[in-house]
């Protein structure tokens, strides 16, 4: 088969979803496509290198947001029905609101908007699916209570790519998630992957529910629950 995938900038599923693009990469050719925030988060969380591996060759693509210029001439592609199907996983609460009002202005909004157009079948997997807290996962992150302000900082010395300021922050659009820092800081000072319970918007769930009315889209669960509805087609 010849999936597009669509990945934005979610944290949460993120790891999950890759792992499941990574095993269908094996089977089918499979496109992927970032949105602006899903190459950054990606980044973030240390997956871009996983994605970026599995693609390479014509429909096994990696498609970037900032490659595509205004008219998404990559869309095309999902007018014409040459994909077998559309996934997006995760989906953030951004692009399902866009999806429910009918916005088209992104790479991913529009290979949705154009594979309603197509007759692809498109399979969404949206962060935000009940009312209460969830559990989701951080990046790396400076937990300032257990930074001691060494005079030489060796996270940020192990930081290939210059993105911690000593005792203050790490800058996340230049980390790339190798997780060097968390070694080096001998006071733990640095946490990779922390839980943390965000609450679900009203809003958020009510654009979900308005999702799964759309022609041609069905909303799914998990991204786990995709591989045994894949293998149905
Ligand atoms: C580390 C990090 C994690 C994020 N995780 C989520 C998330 O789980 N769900 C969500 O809706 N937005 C999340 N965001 C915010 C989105 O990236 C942001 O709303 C972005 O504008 C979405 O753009 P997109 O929908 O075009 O991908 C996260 C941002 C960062 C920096």
């Amino acid at each position: 088969m010849k999936i597009a995938w669509g990945i934005t900038g979610a944290g949460h599923l993120l790891l999950e979803s890759v792992e499941i693009v990574e095993n269908l990469s094996r089977e089918h050719e499979v496109t992927v496509l970032l949105s602006g925030a899903g190459e950054e988060v990606l980044k973030m969380y240390g997956l871009y290198n996983r994605v970026e591996s599995i693609t390479g060759g014509y429909y096994r693509e990696l498609v970037l947001e900032k490659d595509q210029k205004f008219s998404y001439p990559l869309a095309g592609r999902f007018s014409l029905g040459r994909y077998d199907l559309l996934v997006v996983s995760p989906t953030t609460s951004n692009t399902i609101a866009k999806v429910v009002s009918g916005i088209a202005d992104n790479l991913i909004t529009n290979a949705i908007a154009q594979a309603g157009k197509g007759k692809i079948p498109t399979l969404i997997v949206p962060v935000d699916l009940e009312a209460g807290d969830v559990q989701t996962v951080l990046p790396s992150k400076l937990e300032l209570e257990l930074c001691q302000h060494c005079s030489t900082c060796h996270a940020a010395a192990a930081c290939p790519q210059d993105a911690i300021t000593p005792g203050v922050e790490i800058n996340l659009l230049k980390c790339q998630g190798c997780g060097a820092c968390q070694m080096a800081c001998p006071f733990g000072a640095i946490s990779g992957g922390k839980k943390i319970f965000i609450r679900m918007r009203e809003i958020d769930i009510s654009n979900t529910k308005k999702l799964a009315g759309l022609e041609d889209v069905d909303v799914v669960e998990t991204p786990e629950q995709l591989l045994k509805i894949i293998s149905s087609f």
